[in-house]
């Protein structure tokens, strides 16, 4: 973000935005959690499910949260009170920030693990990737300081500001993750026996869809675009009047589900190509299957190395956008600074973090002691209450307020400034009738559908 002689900081430049955006969006989410979540779900059709709610729901909805963003210069709090002040509603901005809060603490975690493994290959090259995991993460001593690492570069950088560093390192590194990731998708479907891991990833079958699979797509979907926790009302209250939010939110949303899809091609041949159970890996699976993959690849090490140094800072950038929505609240809305805010919310997440940091075989109550709906281990307790449910229901009660209580008239008037003609008529109308209906209703019913069997 450029200071500007304007009392809000503005991004840079429009690719600025669409980089920081993506940068957002672009993270574990995409490599780590994406793949392990369709292959427990059944694949194919859940990549399908995934797709229609990217699609139906998440795109239209994304515009919802720049426009709210971009029309009250605020986070997520201070854009409701500025459009329906002293209402409940504002408990909707506060669920945001809880929310980002608590998917930092486990996020950090993860993002500690991935640091980790630059030096994995050095360490232990050779060792069954599956062993090396297991104890990798039961390890504290390990785990603690990695997570505490990753804190504080966040930290550094929100504090720093955006633009001058992360930005520019966006910029040339990203590409090169793709390009990578090309490569790593090669040597995998490449693998004898990878033909079946194609088939689970590609061929839907659609009897596995429940409502399980749904709210877990829908889901994914909001975590991926880092949606209903009012990250992108945050970054789009950074924006300029002459932007394209249409185009810009277009970008992100296609650059993110390229990059998810593409995480599935690495992973899944190489695993059926291992001759291992899908559904088994859990939160592990991409750090058991990629080494194994590396192994296999002339200079195995170093591309696991350059791997890892490229999904920690894909993970940065991501932390970076969760981090910010809880700075930028306690800055607009309180009398602290932005370093005072910065330190005590990263510190504090840190803490949180522990627990979640114990969960992968630390301590064994947290491992496997503890569990809520179905769900066992503190860690994925925490993924599935806040990286699930908590972003739906926010993204649910958000489309309600964008759509009703704003109204459509005032969003769409906020999107049409910078669209030029591209969002007037038909279009418009379209977009409103997805805001005002088809979002919420459908989170709605795969949401109450999903508790009423809980219950
Ligand atoms: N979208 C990020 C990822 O895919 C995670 C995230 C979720 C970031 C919610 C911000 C808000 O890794």
């Amino acid at each position: 973000m450029a200071t500007t002689t304007a009392e809000r900081e503005q991004w840079g430049s429009r690719i600025g935005f669409v980089l920081a955006a993506a940068g957002s969006a672009i993270g574990l989410g995409n490599i780590w959690r994406f793949p392990y979540v369709t292959a427990e779900n059944g694949g194919g059709a859940f990549v399908v499910v995934y797709l229609a709610c990217i699609l139906l729901i998440c795109l239209p909805y994304l515009f919802a949260e720049l426009a709210l963003g971009r029309n009250s210069q605020k986070n997520p709090v201070g854009a409701i009170t500025a459009i329906k002040k002293g209402t409940p509603w504002t408990l909707v901005g506060g669920l945001c920030v809880l929310t980002g809060v608590f998917i930092l603490s486990y996020y950090g975690v993860v993002a500690g693990w991935a640091l980790g493994y630059i030096f994995k290959a050095f360490v232990a090259p050779g060792v069954e990737s599956s062993t090396y995991f297991a104890s990798f993460v039961a390890d504290p001593w390990t785990v603690i300081p990695l997570a505490a690492l990753f804190m504080l570069i966040t930290i550094s950088v929100v504090y720093g500001g955006v633009e001058q560093g992360i930005e520019r390192w966006a910029k040339v590194l990203m590409p090169i993750l793709l390009v990578l990731m090309l490569v790593v998708i090669f040597r995998s479907v490449t693998l004898p026996g990878s033909g079946a891991g194609l088939e689970f990833y590609l061929n839907p079958d659609f009897s596995k869809i429940d409502g399980e699979v749904l709210l877990a797509a829908l889901g994914q979907a909001f975590f991926s675009l880092s949606l209903g926790m009012g990250a992108m009302i945050t970054y789009g209250s950074y924006l300029p009047k002459r932007e394209n939010l249409l185009v810009s939110g277009g970008y992100v949303a296609l650059f993110d589900t390229t990059i998810a899809l593409m995480a599935g091609l690495m992973i899944f041949p190489a695993l059926f190509a291992m001759g291992r159970d899908p559904g088994a890996g859990g939160p592990a699976l991409i750090f058991e299957v990629l080494p194994e993959v590396f192994a296999t690849m002339p200079l195995g090490s170093f591309i696991s190395a350059v791997f890892f140094v490229l999904l920690s800072i894909a993970a940065l950038t991501s932390m970076v956008s969760l981090l910010e929505v809880v700075v930028s609240y306690f800055v607009d809305e309180t009398t602290w600074s932005r370093a005072k805010s910065v330190w005590l919310v990263g510190g504090f997440t840190f803490l949180m973090g522990l627990p979640s940091a114990l969960a992968q075989g630390g301590s064994t109550y947290l491992t496997e002691g503890v569990s809520l709906f179905g769900v066992t281990g503190f860690f994925s307790i925490m993924d599935y209450i806040w990286g699930n449910v908590s972003l739906a229901l926010g993204a649910l009660l958000i489309s309600i307020f964008a759509g009703w209580v704003w109204g459509t008239g005032n969003a769409m008037e906020e999107l049409q400034q910078g669209s030029g003609d591209f969002f007037t008529g038909t279009t418009a109308r379209i977009w409103s009738i997805f805001l005002k209906y088809i979002c919420p209703l459908v989170i709605a019913i795969i949401f109450v559908g999903k508790v009423m069997r809980e219950i």
